[in-house]
Parts: C-alpha cells; sequence; structure tokens
C-alpha cells in the first residue's frame, strides 16, 4: 500500500509538472460557460434506478389522479440541482394510474427560455401536430384548442426559471382559454423558491428533501456493480462515501460511475481524498473552482473524470464535486 501511494505520488508530481505547461488551466476555462449549460430533458428516458422517493411518487399521483376543482392545478416540486426533480416528475408522469386518467400528457423542458408561444407550440409539437405551426399567437391557439378541447391534461414544464409573474399569468390563461374544463393538472420542477410560489401562490410546493445515507449507498452500488453482488469488503468503504454524498443522488451516480471497476485501494483513495461540495451561484463556484485549480492537481487517471465532474457541476451551480489530490 506505501508503495501505490508512492507511486501514485510521483505519478501526481508527473502530472503537475506535465499538466500545467500543456494546458490543464485552458481546460477549465473551455468548461466555464457564461450563462449554465441546458441539458433538455424529456418524459420518456427510463430511470432503471429509483429509491428514496416512492412515497412522494405515490403521494403526487394520489393526488393529481384525485377530485380537482380548478381547470388548472399547478403543483410545484422544489428542490436543488440534482436532488432528483425532473427524475420524479417523470416517474409521476409515466406512472400507469396517471396514464389511465389523463387524455393527454405533455412534457416541455422550458428552462431559462421561457417564451410562452415557444412554450405553446413545443406542447403543439409534442401533440404531434405536424403542419408548418408558424408564428401566428392566434393560428397556434386555434391549433391547441382543436387538440385538448375536451381533454383532461397532465403538462409537465420542467426545469422553470422565470420570475415575471406576467408571463406566467400570460401562459396560464392561454391554456385556460384553451380547454377550460376542470381536472387538469400542470407541475412544474423548479430550484427556486419564489418561482414556486408565483406559480402556486397557495404555498403548496412540495420540498424535495435529501436522500438517506442508505439510499445513496443503493445508487452507487447500483451504478458501480451494475446490480451485481457487492463484495463484503467494499461495504464499510461504500457507505463512508456515500455519506460524502450528503443525500444527492446526482452525487451519488457520480461517485458510483468513477468507482465502477475500481480496486479497493482506489475505493479508499476516493473516500480519503473526498468530494468537495460546495453550494452557490455561477460566480462562486467559479471562484472556488479557480482558487482550487491554483491549489491542487487532478487526480491521475481520473483526470478526465474530474473535468467532467468540474463541468456537470457548473452547469448545475449548485453542488461541485469534485476529484482532486494534494500535490506533496
Ligand atoms: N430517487 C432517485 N433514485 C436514483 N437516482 C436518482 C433519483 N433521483 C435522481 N436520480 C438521478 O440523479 C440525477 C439527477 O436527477 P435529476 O432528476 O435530473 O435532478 P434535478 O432535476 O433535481 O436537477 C439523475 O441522473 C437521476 O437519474
Ligand atoms: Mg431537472
Amino acid at each position: 500500500m506505501a508503495h501505490k501511494i508512492n507511486n501514485v505520488n510521483v505519478n501526481l508530481k508527473k502530472i503537475n509538472e506535465e499538466a500545467y505547461p500543456r494546458g490543464v488551466e485552458r481546460r477549465f476555462a473551455e468548461f466555464a460557460p457564461a450563462r449554465p449549460l441546458i441539458r433538455e430533458t424529456d418524459a420518456i428516458t427510463a430511470d432503471p434506478v429509483f429509491v428514496g422517493r416512492e412515497n412522494d411518487e405515490s403521494k403526487f399521483v394520489k393526488q393529481i389522479i384525485g377530485e380537482i376543482n380548478d381547470v388548472f392545478s399547478v403543483l410545484p416540486i422544489v428542490g436543488m440541482g440534482g436532488i432528483g426533480k425532473t427524475t420524479l416528475a417523470r416517474r409521476i408522469f409515466n406512472h400507469p394510474r396517471t396514464e389511465t386518467h389523463f387524455d393527454e400528457r405533455i412534457w416541455v423542458c422550458v428552462s431559462e427560455n421561457f417564451d410562452v408561444l415557444t412554450i405553446l407550440k413545443s406542447i403543439l409539437v409534442s401533440l404531434k401536430e405536424t403542419s408548418d405551426i408558424g408564428d401566428s399567437r392566434q393560428h397556434v391557439m386555434a391549433k391547441l384548442r382543436e387538440k385538448l378541447k375536451d381533454k383532461r391534461c397532465l403538462l409537465v414544464l420542467d426545469d422553470l426559471w422565470n420570475e415575471k409573474r406576467g408571463e406566467w399569468d400570460d401562459l396560464k390563461n392561454a391554456l385556460m382559454g384553451v380547454n377550460p374544463n376542470k381536472g387538469n393538472v400542470i407541475i412544474v420542477t423548479t430550484r427556486n423558491e419564489s418561482v414556486a410560489s408565483i406559480v402556486n401562490p397557495h404555498n403548496c410546493n412540495h420540498k424535495l428533501e435529501k436522500l438517506s445515507e442508505d439510499d445513496c449507498w443503493s445508487i452507487i452500488k447500483a451504478k458501480a456493480f451494475e446490480g451485481g453482488d457487492v463484495p463484503e469488503h467494499f461495504q464499510t468503504i461504500g457507505k463512508a462515501i456515500a455519506r460524502q454524498c450528503r443525500g444527492s443522488p446526482l452525487a451519488s451516480k457520480m461517485m458510483g460511475a468513477v468507482l465502477r471497476g475500481k480496486e479497493i485501494d482506489d475505493w479508499e483513495s476516493i473516500q480519503k481524498i473526498g468530494p468537495s461540495n460546495i453550494e452557490g451561484d455561477e460566480n462562486s463556484v467559479k471562484a472556488h473552482l479557480r482558487s482550487q485549480k491554483r491549489k491542487q492537481v487532478m487526480y491521475g487517471h481520473w483526470s478526465q473524470k474530474a473535468v467532467y465532474h468540474a463541468k456537470i457541476c457548473q452547469t448545475s451551480s449548485t453542488c461541485v464535486l469534485w476529484f482532486y489530490a494534494k500535490h506533496e
């Protein structure tokens, strides 16, 4: 073991000497987008591993298929990036009871580009409107009414950031004009509590809490061993790593991917090094990355992964998980 550590240190020294003149700094810079990248989501991608949120799922499904007296009932799912909002919304969307209850289920990934006409057009596209829709709002609305009149709808608006109440009202009024019957549901996912209170002023949002350590370990195991048996001697160290994921399914999933195929020594090194989790807006995340870059060198053959993590975490701007080794 001592010999191995010594080798790692020698390797790190070498990497450090080689990497900086060759532009590791530049590679980080490439992954520093001026604004967060938008990853479009969909309703179809399968989530084979789903843990710790079964109660949230059944509670939601019960609520949306129960008696609803509003034309559009709006249910926000709130929580930090990577906590599992999109995954939960997708599970609710694809639940068999949801499928049979609603005549139409529509998924729109909104992200930062909140534009009412664009959203209305996306709804038409997901209803398989194939003709050239054009940019006339009147035309789009007429088409929507044709498609949705008398249908009970579920609409998921994934990753909403817009805090302008007027624009939200505009969208909601448009939808109510299209389908004035009771019983429609909109599920909104958002990181922002004030967005949640705009779309549902009655404070009925559903805040997603962190997962338990056991759930994080389940995700790591599923990724690292792909459903196979976990050797006994990986259990203790694996659970310690799960603790370091601090309840984040995204962190657990990334950890599992990094650990896959690695020997127990590597697991121990990773656990010892630990993740660096910080929360904050994009500027503080970037400042953190800049200060870390000066002090540390990326970890041997995981250097690719380290860059990958830095990239992911800047994208979400809320959780930095970053493996490094101190240069000794
Ligand atoms: N309950 C869960 N069980 C297992 N994996 C999960 C769970 N929730 C989320 N994940 C995984 O974590 C990652 C981030 O989840 P996501 O739903 O995209 O988070 P958010 O929408 O809050 O940013 C995804 O890759 C997803 O597969
Ligand atoms: Mg999401």
